[in-house]
């Protein structure tokens, strides 16, 4: 097991290993007493692990009650949002009980959300069940859910009292949804990590997950400790996200958020290197190493419909857009960009 601390508004550890949902109840009975723990989850995860996250935490002696959603990204909403807080009053929890969010990125932004907001904080756990999750959204503390107009459009910064990542849970993925999460380790070794990047080159799918995990999670932590409210540095962790959402949205959510990103990613490595912001060769084994790992790099969508989108984005900040791009594999900057010229931006890397 490898074990990652946060040390941001809230110091908490990030447990990576085989077999880890089982030490659940034990892991929140040494951090505090609860005497409720909600267990949130979705119609996919919870059939498969909600037994067993169940009976680790009635081992540790605490009371389970269980909120399960349909599994999707449609259900990140203000319906379920409001239901889960409903459940959690009638169930009585007080602000000493906690949430366990069981799930990928969807269930974690929920229960997050939910653990923020009711009775103003309960303190919650992460137990990520996706690779996405387990590098990306279970770390720092994002939290939210979606609005008609938009992805995550209204949420909390608060930050999980522990993440268990059981690396066991990650074989029963469907490859495809693993493969999403590998758009996002590859994020990280755009922006941060030659040689994660150059290793990844070397491996398909097979690659060692505890030690990946591990390293894309201390990449996101020494982000959080230096920008934990996303005014700086943590932007760069939007690499191929502006677009990327704007091509989730277009294709209302049929699209996965990992094939999203990689598209996201792919358009803004050509646009940089068309602007001569990025070696070609760089922008080669870029757009390659995502192919590699089964990702699309290229979108029916054109650039005036991805604009119209893109303008929802939350990096946008009065008359600009903050573009991550890459300038070299592991170096990318913030390219605060005018939204007059974002759509030529667009289509330079379409
Ligand atoms: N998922 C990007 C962030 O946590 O900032």
């Amino acid at each position: 097991m490898n074990t990652v601390t946060v040390s941001a508004s809230k110091q908490y550890e990030i447990r990576i290993g085989s077999g880890l949902l089982s030490s659940l109840g034990s892991a929140i009975r040494s951090l505090a007493a609860p005497k409720t723990v909600c267990l949130v989850s979705e119609s996919t995860v919870f059939p498969l692990y909600g037994e067993a996250a169940k009976k680790s935490l009635e081992n540790a002696g605490f009371r389970v009650v269980s909120f399960v959603f349909p599994a999707g990204e449609e259900s990140k909403n203000g319906a379920t949002f409001l239901e889960l807080l409903n459940f959690l009053a009638q169930n009585q929890l007080t602000r000493s009980d906690w949430i366990v969010a069981l799930g990928g990125g969807v269930v974690g932004d929920l229960a997050g959300f939910a653990a923020a907001t009711y009775l103003r904080g309960i303190p919650f756990v992460q137990v990520p069940t996706t690779l996405l999750a387990a590098v990306d959204s279970s770390v720092g503390g994002k939290t939210a859910i979606d609005l008609p107009a938009g992805k995550n459009l209204a949420g909390a910064f608060y930050q999980p009292s522990l993440v268990l990542c059981d690396t066991d849970v990650l074989s029963s993925l469907p490859e495809d949804v693993f493969r999403d999460g590998c758009a996002e380790v590859i994020k990280y070794a755009i922006l941060y990590d030659a040689a994660m990047f150059s290793s990844l080159e070397q491996t398909e799918l097979d690659f060692d997950r505890e030690q990946i995990i591990t390293r894309c999670v201390q990449l996101k932590r020494d982000v959080v400790i230096v920008d934990e409210f996303d005014t700086g540095a943590r932007m760069k962790l939007n690499l191929g996200h502006t677009v990327g959402h704007g091509i989730e949205a277009k294709s209302q959510f049929s699209l996965s958020h990992g094939k999203a990103v990689a598209m996201g990613t792919a358009i803004v490595t050509r646009a940089a290197a068309a602007m001569g912001m990025c070696p070609e060769a760089d922008c080669r084994r870029i757009v390659s190493l995502l192919q590699q790992f089964g990702l699309p790099v290229a979108t029916e969508y054109s650039a005036s419909d991805l604009f119209t989108y893109a303008l929802s984005d939350k990096k946008r900040s009065g008359g600009s857009v903050n573009l991550i791009l890459p300038h070299a594999i592991g170096d990318c900057a913030i390219v605060p960009t005018p939204v007059q010229q974002l759509e030529s931006w667009i289509q330079a890397g379409l």
